[in-house]
């Protein structure tokens, strides 16, 4: 069991009952220094590589009954140039998969490995229990097989050091070194769990489970999960040190109504549940919290799947890895899911169902709906970025009304209870710029007098070719601008005077400042850096559309950006930094008081530079992943 690597992935599995859902809940649970971590029910392992991308650990032993699991953990571990070699060139498609379930006999290890990953890949839920191994695939919301590569990757460098094995829980934890965290995660003692893994577990299991518990608990660390059954909780009551109620939904299968979308009429009755779990621990964790995952709000919650055993499924929403270091899968809901919320939520609002794809295109409705959009995905990232023991990441306010001061996101620093504003803003609409040197200051160049007799010297363009050949150089200013003021003016009369009242100023000065934000309305600026580079010019359904200009194409290129992964860029600043200074004095017409006013511009620039590649904010912002500076 020697050290491991420190990696930042995901499980390569998707595995019922996996725990990627309930990571930050657990993550927080696990003592700091942890030498060496066990997992005895590792299934897909998903907190042990949660764990890996969070801290570093001493060493691991991740076990399963499941032979074939292990094994293709194994093979991913030691060989895994072998198995994307196989792999290569592999289709997702459903005669695959039912040729790779029926008829392929894999002849040693290897191909096992392959079968097993290829199938799991590729089938409902991740169930791999023959007898409920179903295709479930889907191009949106599964990792599609030219990811798997880089994936297994990432997943073999983290497995490296990692003692596997194949044995029954109670010969591994009779045998653990004093002083193992072991995090424990059984099959659910009420779940149908024949359907969902190849070894199950017996009422005589949980008992046997309990008693190995207690005859190590006092050499071992353990965090067991359960489903919260009076009968099993009984079993730990009168001696785990912790036993905390923890709830998340689950989802049951699909019935054949859901199928055939009558669900669409009587709005999905039945599908979804909410379950409780318990965290039995034999020690005092550093969270004592007993409520619901409130670090997390915005998580979908972990869905358990009972596949139906006639019908084959669809495919389910899994989490998937994201290339970019520190963040993580995705964690929307299957297509099934988002249909039977839009159903409820148009049945109750009376809103024509059928025509929501056109109501959200409206020019009105689609840029609010992006502005909040962006909220979420600045809230899952800052909660992917920030270390989820010092920090609490939330979206306070779900249905922010324009020109109120609700902050968009919040960020509680756990310790302390401090809390920090976060307003999120877009970048403005075609809003990318070049700034080349002026007239007057190219006429300041020490080239120029080389040039200046030059007679036919008259625009801006010739001036600089000119320079340039005599070896003038100059700084490209590359900028976007953030659309950073108030949709909702305190334009009247009374708005000006309770602005005035608010902030301690004079009415003029709150006037003269109707739509600007206060330094002190937020701490902090996250902008969404994309729509800078989309434009409505000459569309005819007057919707934003990725329509970079030339320059800014040239920008893209340098940063090896395109409009999807621009959608991950983004930049934050403090809102005391953006307020004006006697270096950037405030530019409203009316304001008294230009260099501290402390309102903050309506459109706050950006200057950008490409460093080796990368597209970077220049001070006072920061790319998003580096926050923490600035909290
Ligand atoms: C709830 S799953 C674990 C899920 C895992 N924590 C994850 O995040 O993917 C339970 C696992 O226990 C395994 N198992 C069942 N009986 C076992 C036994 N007697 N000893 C060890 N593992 C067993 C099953 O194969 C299954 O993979």
């Amino acid at each position: 069991m020697s050290g491991i690597k420190s990696g930042k992935t995901n499980s390569p599995f998707r595995y019922p009952g996996g725990k990627f859902y309930a990571r930050k809940l657990i993550l927080e649970m696990i003592p700091e220094n942890v030498d060496l971590y066990c997992e005895p029910f590792s299934g897909g392992a998903s907190i042990f590589f949660a764990l890996n991308a969070d801290r570093t650990v001493g060493s691991s032993i991740l076990n399963d009954l499941d032979s074939e699991l292990v094994n293709t953990m194994t093979v991913i571990r030691d060989e895994v140039d072998n198995l994307i070699e196989l792999l290569h060139g592999i289709e997702a498609t459903k005669e695959n998969h039912t040729f790779y379930k029926k008829e392929f006999k894999p002849k040693n290890n290897l191909e096992k490995a392959f079968r097993w990953y290829y199938l799991n890949r590729t089938s409902y839920s991740g169930i791999m229990n023959m007898k409920n191994c179903y295709w479930g695939y889907g191009e949106k919301y599964s990792m599609t097989p030219e990811r798997w590569p880089a994936h297994l990757r990432q997943v073999s460098d983290t497995l490296q050091g990692v003692n596997l094995t194949t044995k029954d829980f109670e010969q591994v934890i009779d045998n653990l070194p004093d002083g193992t965290f072991c995090f424990v995660d059984p099959p659910y003692f009420n779940a149908d769990q024949d359907k969902f893994y190849t070894c199950s577990f017996s009422d005589e299991d949980h008992l046997r489970l309990r008693d190995a518990l207690k005859r190590n608990a006092h050499r071992i660390k353990f965090l067991l999960t359960y489903d919260n059954t009076e009968e099993l909780i009984d079993l730990y009551r009168d001696w785990a040190t912790a036993i905390l109620d923890k709830e998340w939904n689950y989802t049951i299968a699909r019935t054949d109504d859901q199928k055939n979308s009558k669900m669409l009429k009587d709005g999905f009755k039945g599908k979804r549940s909410t379950g409780k779990e318990v965290f039995i621990l034999n020690y005092h964790p550093l969270v004592l919290s007993t409520s619901e995952d409130d670090s997390e709000p915005e998580s979908e919650p972990e869905p358990i799947q009972e596949p139906e055993p006639i019908q084959e499924p669809e495919p389910i929403q899994e989490p998937e890895p994201n290339p970019e270091p520190k963040s993580e899968p995705s964690e929307s809901k299957d297509e099934d899911e988002v249909c039977k919320d839009l159903s409820l939520l148009s049945q109750k609002y009376n809103i024509e169902f059928d025509r929501l794809p056109k109501i959200l295109r409206n020019p009105k409705v689609l840029p609010m709906i992006r502005g909040i959009s962006f909220e979420h995905t600045a809230q899952k990232s800052l909660s992917e970025i920030l270390p989820t023991k010092e920090y609490s990441v939330s979206l306070p306010n779900l249905n922010p009304q324009p020109g109120d001061h609700d902050p968009d996101i919040e960020i509680e620093k756990i310790r302390t209870k401090e809390k920090k504003k976060v307003e999120c803003k877009l970048a403005g609409g075609d809003s990318y710029s070049e700034k080349h040197p002026t007239i007057s200051e190219m006429k300041k160049s020490k080239a120029w007098k080389k040039v200046n007799h030059k007679s036919n010297l008259k625009k801006k363009e010739q001036i600089r070719e000119a320079l340039e050949e005599e070896g003038y150089e100059y700084e490209v200013v590359r900028s976007i601008k953030v659309k950073c003021h108030r949709s909702r003016p305190s334009n009247s009369g009374s708005g000006n005077k309770a602005k005035a009242e608010e902030y301690g100023i004079s009415t003029k000065q709150a006037k003269a400042h109707s739509d600007n934000y206060h330094e002190t309305d937020f701490d902090i600026v996250v902008a969404s850096a994309g729509n800078a580079f989309y434009s409505s010019a000459g569309n005819e359904d007057k919707l934003p559309s990725f329509q970079p200009s030339l320059e800014a194409k040239k920008l893209l290129e340098e940063s090896g950006l395109d409009s999807i992964s621009l959608n991950g860029v983004i930049f934050a600043a403090r809102s005391s930094d953006l307020a004006p200074s006697i270096k950037k004095p405030c530019t409203g017409k009316d304001c008294k008081k230009k260099t501290k006013c402390g309102f903050i511009p309506k459109n706050p620039v950006i200057e950008l530079e490409v460093v080796d590649g990368k597209l970077m904010p220049k001070a006072p912002w920061v790319k998003i992943g580096e926050i923490e500076k600035l909290l």
